[in-house]
């Protein structure tokens, strides 16, 4: 005890080893959700192309695949009445998007979002306007049997004069081995890049596999942190399977064009200018 004492009074130099100061590696959702999503824009083009389609008023929707949510939490914040249910198999992004979107709405907004952690073949509620299937989601039933058991599920749910939206892509510029990179800016500040990398197509069977990368301004690559694989169905594809699934008709929304660019505003359209890459509608009405 005594040696201890003396040898702690001993006013000795001690070198502290400098700490590095490491930012904190942002969330891959949240570098996804910057990447790809405008969740407020799409909730205001579902509300207007649902009054445009049936000149009501859509209140109650579903988001399928809904991942981090952030579509219904916008949903919900558009009107007093809005309410929203969200499907998704995967408990990880669920939990982001309660830590992140959930926790910043009011108590009022909060109760009117549902979350299930589960399968969207399988019907919900039986009172909803609109179901949206966003970012090519439904690519993932690669069986035709598998598609229209998810239509006709999607159709229980709905109610009379109810939409189902889905979102595809596809041309020629879907298909080919590609990396496409983009900058992104996160929270303001931070700059990323993003890639979006095809990296097969199999034309036989439709079968297409896809990655996102990110790489921090740090220099840290963060690679494969979503990976798709899916079978790129065709716009007739698709309608044929909503009429089996007993929807009673499906209109498209293309984008329109100028100058042979996109605009970003599409409109209901039953022939399409053939473009090198493309995003469109097909809404199923019930
Ligand atoms: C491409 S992400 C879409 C995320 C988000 N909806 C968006 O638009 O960006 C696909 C999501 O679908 C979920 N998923 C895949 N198969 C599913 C199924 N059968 N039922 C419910 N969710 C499913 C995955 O867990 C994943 O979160």
């Amino acid at each position: 005890m005594a040696t201890q004492k003396s040898s702690r009074s001993k006013k000795s130099k001690v070198t502290v080893p400098k700490r590095k100061v490491r930012t904190p590696v942002p969330s891959k959702y949240a570098l996804y959700e910057a990447s790809v999503q405008s969740p407020d824009v799409h909730a205001a083009w579902l509300d207007e192309t649902y009054k445009a389609i049936t000149k009501g008023t859509a209140r109650n929707i579903r988001e399928d695949f809904c991942g981090t949510f952030k579509m219904s939490c916008e949903w919900v914040k558009r009107h007093a009445k809005n309410t929203a249910l969200g499907l998704d198999l995967d408990p990880e992004p669920l939990n982001y998007g309660r830590e992140t979107h959930l926790s910043a709405l009011t108590p009022d907004q909060k109760s009117r979002v549902k979350l299930l952690q589960k399968n969207v073949l399988e019907s919900t509620r039986t009172d909803v306007d609109l179901i949206s299937a966003g970012n090519f989601s439904f690519y993932i039933f690669k069986q035709r049997e598998l598609l229209v058991k998810y239509f006709k599920s999607c159709k229980t749910s709905l109610k009379k004069g109810g939409l189902l939206v889905l979102e595809l892509a596809g041309g020629p510029g879907m298909i080919a081995p590609m990396r496409e990179k983009k900058e992104v800016l996160l929270n303001r500040n931070e700059k990323f890049v993003y890639t979006w990398h095809q990296k097969s197509f199999d034309p036989i069977t439709h079968d297409a596999n896809y990655a996102i990368h990110f790489k921090l301004a740090s220099g840290r690559v963060m690679l494969d942190q979503f990976v798709y694989d899916w079978r790129l169905w065709s716009i007739p594809e698709v309608r044929d399977a909503l009429a089996d699934a007993g929807f009673s008709k499906s209109i498209i929304y293309w984008e329109t064009a100028h100058q042979g660019k996109g605009t970003g505003e599409y409109l209901p359209m039953e022939r399409g200018d053939n473009a090198f890459a493309w995003v469109s509608y097909v809404i199923g009405v019930k």
